[in-house]
């Protein structure tokens, strides 16, 4: 039986401000794959943040996302975009019959859970259902293609565990779901300090940034002394040629081949590629501000996409739920009015 690709993922509403890094790296796949002709469920991650934000802040923090990926450029029209809460009872439903295979011996043992697990008495019970949640928002949508990143991948395991034992005893009903690894755009942190993180606010460029606070990171960013020609690239020195060329015009691109062999040579003038850097990066901020003050305008038009997404994705998850229905022998018994399975 051929399975058709179904791409999912969901992004944890987090309250800080985007950094380059992670836009580059979450969004830009996002965008790359609303391209494709496969449908694309994308949510927001609401429950699975309950797990350490009050619920307040998690309700804030929802909304900010969700306009972060509007500006960003991601089409409602191809797009199936939502909010997991709002497909509360069929994926609660679905991971009540997961987690009935999944032991608590297992769920300890996920490497994510393991530490958290250590201390039981503050470790909430909810958190212990983070993978079997997960599992139940992929398999919800009977999804084969999860882009996330490493961090992500014992989670993912959990899941294609569960579709593997469900299927057994059951009979086929989920396709395995794969991780779907892109390139995996890593940016180093401009003070030279690892990766490019909130924590490093310095070494950071945020969403919000303004085209001078731009100018000055990057002009400060840490690079090489160099004295000489090069076979590898330093990774910093990489790390600005990236984050140039993911927002270049064509002229930029050409020049920043010209400056790729100047560095190899040992002749590059850091200055020229950091000017170069700084202008492609603060004229795409510019323009994501422009578009982010917009949709911050237009809160009628995210709610209405958002609940837009929420039907198509309900439609699709009650005819996985169905399935389930028919295969395990269990009906809801709201859903079987005139009782009969
Ligand atoms: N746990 C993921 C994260 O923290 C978010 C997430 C929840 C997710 N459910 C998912 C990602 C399903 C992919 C598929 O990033």
């Amino acid at each position: 039986m051929a399975i058709k690709k179904v791409f999912l993922t969901g992004l944890r509403p987090t309250a800080a401000d985007l950094q380059l890094g992670n836009y580059l790296g979450a969004v830009g796949d996002i965008l790359e794959i609303q391209k494709k002709k496969a449908p694309f469920f994308l949510f927001i991650a609401d429950l699975h943040a309950l797990t350490t934000d009050r619920p307040k802040v998690v309700a804030a923090n929802r909304q900010k996302i969700a306009i972060t990926i509007l500006a960003a450029g991601i089409d409602p029209q191809r797009v199936i975009i939502y909010c997991q809460s709002a497909l509360a009872q069929e994926t609660l439903e679905l991971e009540i019959f997961l987690s009935r295979h999944f032991t608590v011996a297992q769920a300890l043992r996920v490497p994510t859970l393991k530490e958290k697990m250590r201390r039981p008495e503050q470790a909430s019970l909810f958190l212990l259902r983070y993978p079997t949640l997960m599992a139940a928002d992929i398999l919800l949508q009977r999804a084969t293609h999860i882009p996330v990143g490493k961090d992500q991948a014992a989670h993912l395991e959990v899941s294609r565990l569960l579709a593997q034992k469900f299927n057994r005893r059951y009979g086929q009903i989920f396709p395995i779901p794969r991780p779907y690894q892109t390139e995996g755009v890593k940016l180093m942190s401009l003070d030279g300090q690892g990766k490019m993180s909130k924590s490093h606010p310095q070494g950071a460029i945020f969403l919000g940034d303004n085209p001078e606070t731009v100018r000055r990171k990057i002009r400060h960013a840490v690079t090489e002394v160099l004295d000489g020609p090069r076979e590898k690239m330093n990774e910093n020195v990489a790390s600005l040629f990236l984050m140039a060329r993911s927002f270049a015009d064509e002229t930029e691109k050409e020049k920043l081949k010209t400056m790729e062999r100047e560095y190899y040579q040992g002749r590059l003038k850091f200055v020229h590629l950091k000017e170069l850097a700084a202008g492609a990066v603060g004229r795409f901020l510019a323009e994501f501000q422009v578009q982010r003050a917009g949709w911050q305008k237009k809160t009628k038009l995210v709610a209405d996409i958002l609940e837009h997404g929420s039907q198509r994705a309900r439609r699709h998850a009650r005819e996985t739920m169905d399935l389930v229905a028919g295969k395990t022998g269990f009906r809801p018994c709201a859903a079987m009015p005139n009782s009969q399975t």
